[in-house]
Protein backbone atom coordinates (compact mmCIF):
# COMPACT_ATOMS: atom_id res chain seq x y z
CA UNK A 1 0.00 0.00 0.00
CA UNK A 2 1.17 3.56 -0.82
CA UNK A 3 0.34 7.01 0.33
CA UNK A 4 -1.00 8.62 -3.24
CA UNK A 5 0.13 12.62 -3.54
CA UNK A 6 -3.74 14.37 -3.71
CA UNK A 7 -3.54 17.34 -6.39
CA UNK A 8 -4.84 20.82 -5.51
CA UNK A 9 -6.60 23.20 -7.53
CA UNK A 10 -5.52 24.88 -9.94
CA UNK A 11 -3.94 21.66 -10.75
CA UNK A 12 -5.38 21.17 -14.76
CA UNK A 13 -5.66 17.38 -14.25
CA UNK A 14 -8.61 18.06 -11.96
CA UNK A 15 -10.00 19.96 -14.58
CA UNK A 16 -10.36 16.33 -17.17
CA UNK A 17 -13.60 14.31 -17.48
CA UNK A 18 -12.14 10.27 -16.52
CA UNK A 19 -12.71 7.47 -18.49
CA UNK A 20 -14.62 4.57 -17.79
CA UNK A 21 -12.01 1.32 -16.57
CA UNK A 22 -12.64 -1.75 -18.68
CA UNK A 23 -14.21 -4.29 -17.36
CA UNK A 24 -12.07 -6.88 -15.42
CA UNK A 25 -9.26 -4.79 -14.72
CA UNK A 26 -7.41 -5.18 -11.60
CA UNK A 27 -8.16 -2.88 -9.18
CA UNK A 28 -7.76 -3.89 -5.74
CA UNK A 29 -3.97 -1.77 -5.32
CA UNK A 30 -5.19 1.18 -6.89
CA UNK A 31 -8.44 1.40 -4.00
CA UNK A 32 -6.62 0.24 -1.52
CA UNK A 33 -4.15 3.52 -2.24
CA UNK A 34 -6.97 5.27 -2.49
CA UNK A 35 -8.43 4.19 1.05
CA UNK A 36 -4.65 4.66 2.88
CA UNK A 37 -4.50 8.25 1.26
CA UNK A 38 -8.00 9.17 2.18
CA UNK A 39 -7.72 8.06 5.53
CA UNK A 40 -4.28 9.91 6.13
CA UNK A 41 -6.19 13.19 4.90
CA UNK A 42 -8.62 12.66 6.89
CA UNK A 43 -11.37 12.98 3.82
CA UNK A 44 -14.68 11.02 3.80
CA UNK A 45 -13.98 11.16 0.11
CA UNK A 46 -11.67 10.85 -2.93
CA UNK A 47 -11.93 9.95 -6.59
CA UNK A 48 -8.94 9.10 -8.74
CA UNK A 49 -8.24 12.17 -10.52
CA UNK A 50 -7.70 14.12 -7.61
CA UNK A 51 -4.19 11.52 -7.07
CA UNK A 52 -3.59 12.13 -10.70
CA UNK A 53 -5.02 9.16 -12.68
CA UNK A 54 -7.67 9.55 -14.98
CA UNK A 55 -10.06 6.49 -13.92
CA UNK A 56 -13.98 6.94 -12.97
CA UNK A 57 -12.98 4.77 -9.72
CA UNK A 58 -14.33 6.81 -5.83
CA UNK A 59 -13.58 5.16 -2.36
CA UNK A 60 -15.86 6.95 0.48
CA UNK A 61 -16.10 6.24 3.89
CA UNK A 62 -18.44 8.83 5.95
CA UNK A 63 -18.45 7.18 9.30
CA UNK A 64 -16.81 9.89 10.88
CA UNK A 65 -20.31 11.77 10.09
CA UNK A 66 -23.02 8.68 9.56
CA UNK A 67 -21.39 6.34 12.20
CA UNK A 68 -23.85 3.16 10.53
CA UNK A 69 -21.93 3.97 7.24
CA UNK A 70 -19.18 1.79 5.87
CA UNK A 71 -16.12 1.91 3.38
CA UNK A 72 -17.60 2.16 0.04
CA UNK A 73 -15.58 1.75 -3.15
CA UNK A 74 -16.67 2.13 -6.60
CA UNK A 75 -16.06 1.54 -10.31
CA UNK A 76 -17.92 3.73 -13.08
CA UNK A 77 -20.14 4.93 -10.74
CA UNK A 78 -22.96 6.43 -12.41
CA UNK A 79 -26.47 8.41 -10.61
CA UNK A 80 -29.20 6.67 -12.03
CA UNK A 81 -32.08 8.61 -10.13
CA UNK A 82 -31.94 11.92 -7.95
CA UNK A 83 -35.05 12.64 -5.64
CA UNK A 84 -35.43 15.98 -3.29
CA UNK A 85 -33.36 19.00 -2.94
CA UNK A 86 -30.58 19.40 -0.14
CA UNK A 87 -28.20 22.23 0.33
CA UNK A 88 -25.02 21.89 3.03
CA UNK A 89 -21.34 22.84 2.92
CA UNK A 90 -19.12 21.05 1.45
CA UNK A 91 -15.08 20.85 1.58
CA UNK A 92 -12.69 19.45 -0.57
CA UNK A 93 -9.45 17.58 -0.15
CA UNK A 94 -8.07 19.13 -3.51
CA UNK A 95 -9.53 22.40 -2.51
CA UNK A 96 -8.04 23.87 0.76
CA UNK A 97 -9.52 26.21 3.11
CA UNK A 98 -12.67 26.29 1.34
CA UNK A 99 -16.46 25.58 2.14
CA UNK A 100 -19.08 25.93 -0.38
CA UNK A 101 -22.51 25.84 -0.18
CA UNK A 102 -23.78 23.41 -2.83
CA UNK A 103 -27.84 22.55 -3.42
CA UNK A 104 -27.43 18.64 -4.37
CA UNK A 105 -30.10 16.12 -4.45
CA UNK A 106 -30.84 14.64 -1.00
CA UNK A 107 -31.28 10.88 -2.26
CA UNK A 108 -29.36 9.14 -5.25
CA UNK A 109 -29.24 5.74 -6.65
CA UNK A 110 -25.91 5.06 -7.66
CA UNK A 111 -25.24 2.34 -9.54
CA UNK A 112 -21.68 0.90 -10.28
CA UNK A 113 -18.97 -1.80 -9.81
CA UNK A 114 -17.17 -3.14 -6.54
CA UNK A 115 -13.29 -3.23 -7.05
CA UNK A 116 -14.25 -6.94 -7.55
CA UNK A 117 -16.46 -6.61 -10.18
CA UNK A 118 -19.71 -6.89 -8.97
CA UNK A 119 -22.85 -4.86 -10.31
CA UNK A 120 -24.21 -2.67 -7.50
CA UNK A 121 -27.07 -0.15 -6.83
CA UNK A 122 -26.62 1.93 -3.72
CA UNK A 123 -29.48 3.98 -2.77
CA UNK A 124 -28.27 6.64 -0.12
CA UNK A 125 -29.58 9.76 1.41
CA UNK A 126 -28.16 12.51 3.87
CA UNK A 127 -24.13 12.73 4.06
CA UNK A 128 -23.78 9.32 1.75
CA UNK A 129 -25.97 10.59 -0.91
CA UNK A 130 -24.02 13.96 -1.28
CA UNK A 131 -20.61 12.75 -0.58
CA UNK A 132 -21.59 10.45 -3.97
CA UNK A 133 -22.17 13.55 -5.67
CA UNK A 134 -19.17 15.22 -4.74
CA UNK A 135 -16.84 12.54 -5.53
CA UNK A 136 -18.74 11.82 -8.84
CA UNK A 137 -18.34 15.28 -10.02
CA UNK A 138 -14.31 15.33 -9.49
CA UNK A 139 -15.14 12.30 -12.61
CA UNK A 140 -16.22 14.42 -14.54
CA UNK A 141 -13.79 17.45 -13.88
CA UNK A 142 -16.26 19.35 -11.57
CA UNK A 143 -14.91 20.89 -8.29
CA UNK A 144 -16.96 22.71 -5.33
CA UNK A 145 -14.99 25.92 -6.73
CA UNK A 146 -17.11 26.06 -9.94
CA UNK A 147 -20.24 26.02 -7.67
CA UNK A 148 -19.09 29.52 -6.91
CA UNK A 149 -19.87 33.03 -8.34
CA UNK A 150 -17.11 34.22 -10.94
CA UNK A 151 -16.42 36.64 -8.62
CA UNK A 152 -15.60 34.47 -5.44
CA UNK A 153 -13.65 32.18 -7.71
CA UNK A 154 -11.08 34.79 -8.80
CA UNK A 155 -11.10 35.86 -5.27
CA UNK A 156 -10.50 32.40 -4.07
CA UNK A 157 -7.83 31.60 -6.92
CA UNK A 158 -6.11 34.96 -5.92
CA UNK A 159 -6.33 33.90 -2.07
CA UNK A 160 -5.05 29.85 -3.15
CA UNK A 161 -1.77 31.63 -5.22
CA UNK A 162 -1.16 33.71 -2.39
CA UNK A 163 -1.16 30.93 0.39
CA UNK A 164 0.90 28.61 -2.05
CA UNK A 165 4.05 31.12 -2.64
CA UNK A 166 3.63 32.23 0.82
CA UNK A 167 4.52 27.95 1.44
CA UNK A 168 7.61 28.08 -1.14
NI1 LIG B 1 -13.51 16.62 -3.44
Amino acid sequence: MATLTILKYPDPFLKKPAASVPEKEDMEGLVQDMFETMYAARGIGLACPQVGIGKRVIVLDVSPVDEASKPLALINPEIISREGKEESEEGCLSVPELSVKISRASKVTVSGYTPEWELVQIAAEGILAIALQHEIDHLDGVLIVDYLSRLKREFYKKKVKKMYAQRM
